[in-house]
């Protein structure tokens, strides 16, 4: 079966960095674009040039950097946003001007304060704007998740008309389940006029922890971009997780995508980018968080020592992680004490274990997790008891 490549949008120094707390200078973000290049994204949304002198310098600094990748800066439907946007985007080898309006009835009536006709006009003469100035645009119709499909997609068939190259349809509140969200890409690829002509993008956040779920589903029902950042930090519960969605693809050969994400990167590039923005990374984090390879139950101890994939579906190497770690605690079982033991040149019989193993649980038991350190003093107490 022909495999279909997936393009990655990262959205981090975008949608990521609009975390409270997060804000980088333009010598970090132009770090973060070089890092994610050489990561293999498709895509970097740079910054939205309109929102501050600094975004602006940093959308064009990056602009100027990266070759090989299209850069993006965001613009809402306001002619000063995207004539600000193509101005920083001036130098870019391939730039993109990202541009959209709220779609959803709570959007138009509420946000916008405003009609659907005058919607559909504004979001016709942004993208026809930006289409002066490059020649690949985005279009957004924010809060698509939640907008009924109909409008929707007569919103997107005029986007197309007006010389949209992408659709992205995001669900800016992360409220669609994955059936919704796919049902609604498909419908989307099967009711817009030049639909075929021009790319269908998902961008998905993670209120109901659904982003990276949803993000697939659209792509099974034809969408051929995901917009994702790395660690999945955004908004409020953040934007789906790069890292998430090119290891599911990979590690499901069956779906038939692939993306060009140098997977051994993922470990690197998370750290970096959460020590840069201050946004530590929860350790039961999929793919990228501490725990991730990180084995401490007897039962499962005994499993991955005796064949890896008893309990991994991922090689740590694959992204970059040099090794799955057993980890001590009073859930331990002799497999993994041995293991460990063996590890720091002890070699202990059966009967030894024993021994060891019953001081072991006392240590075990005073401290959450034990150490090599630990382990020294039980060997020395094991040579003290000579069984
Ligand atoms: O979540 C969203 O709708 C967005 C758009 C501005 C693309 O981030
Ligand atoms: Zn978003």
């Amino acid at each position: 079966m022909d495999q279909q490549k997936i393009q990655i949008f990262d959205t981090t120094l975008r949608d990521g960095e609009q975390v409270p707390g997060c804000k980088l200078n333009t010598a970090e973000k132009v770090e973060v674009a070089k890092r994610l290049e050489a990561l293999g994204v498709d895509v970097i949304e740079a910054g939205f040039p309109i929102s501050s002198p600094g975004d602006f310098g940093s959308v064009e600094a990056i602009a100027k950097v990266v070759k090989n990748a299209t850069v993006c800066g965001l613009s809402r439907a306001v002619e000063k946003d995207i004539t600000t946007a193509a101005e920083a985007l001036k130098k870019a080898a391939r730039p993109r001007i990202h541009t959209g309006i709220g779609t959803s009835d709570s959007h138009v009536i509420h946000k916008l304060r405003t009609t659907r006709e005058k919607v559909v006009e504004r979001a016709i003469a942004a993208v026809s704007l930006a289409k002066k100035y490059v020649e690949d645009v985005e279009f957004y119709a924010e809060d698509a998740g939640r907008t009924d499909n109909e409008f929707l997609a007569y919103v997107c068939e005029q986007a197309v008309k007006a010389g949209a190259t992408v659709l992205n349809i995001p669900d800016t509140t992360g409220y669609c389940l994955p059936e919704e969200y796919g049902a609604k890409i498909k419908f989307l690829r099967e009711n817009v006029k030049g639909v075929h002509n021009v790319r269908l993008s998902t961008h998905c956040h993670n209120d109901l922890g659904m982003a990276t779920a949803n993000s697939i589903a659209g792509v099974l029902n034809g969408a051929t971009q995901i917009e994702c950042t790395i660690n999945g930090i955004g908004e409020r519960a953040g934007n789906t997780a790069l890292e998430e969605v090119v290891m599911v693809l990979r590690q499901h050969p069956d779906l038939a995508k692939y993306t060009d994400i140098n997977t051994q990167q993922l470990n690197a590039i998370s750290r970096y980018v959460s020590e840069t923005m201050r946004v530590p990374v929860q350790p039961n984090k999929a793919i990228v968080g501490a725990n991730a390879f990180a084995h401490s139950s007897g039962i499962h101890q005994d499993g991955v020592i005796k064949n890896r994939e008893t309990y991994e579906i991922i090689n740590p190497l694959d992204v970059g992680v040099d090794h799955s770690s057993i980890v001590l605690t009073a859930r331990s079982g002799r497999a993994a004490l041995a293991y460990r033991m063996k590890n720091l040149g002890y070699e202990l019989t059966r009967d030894e274990l024993d021994v060891v193993y019953a001081q072991f649980l006392k240590v075990a038991d005073d401290k959450k997790e034990v150490e090599d350190d630990d382990l020294h003093g039980i060997a020395e107490y094991k040579q003290k008891v000579a069984v």
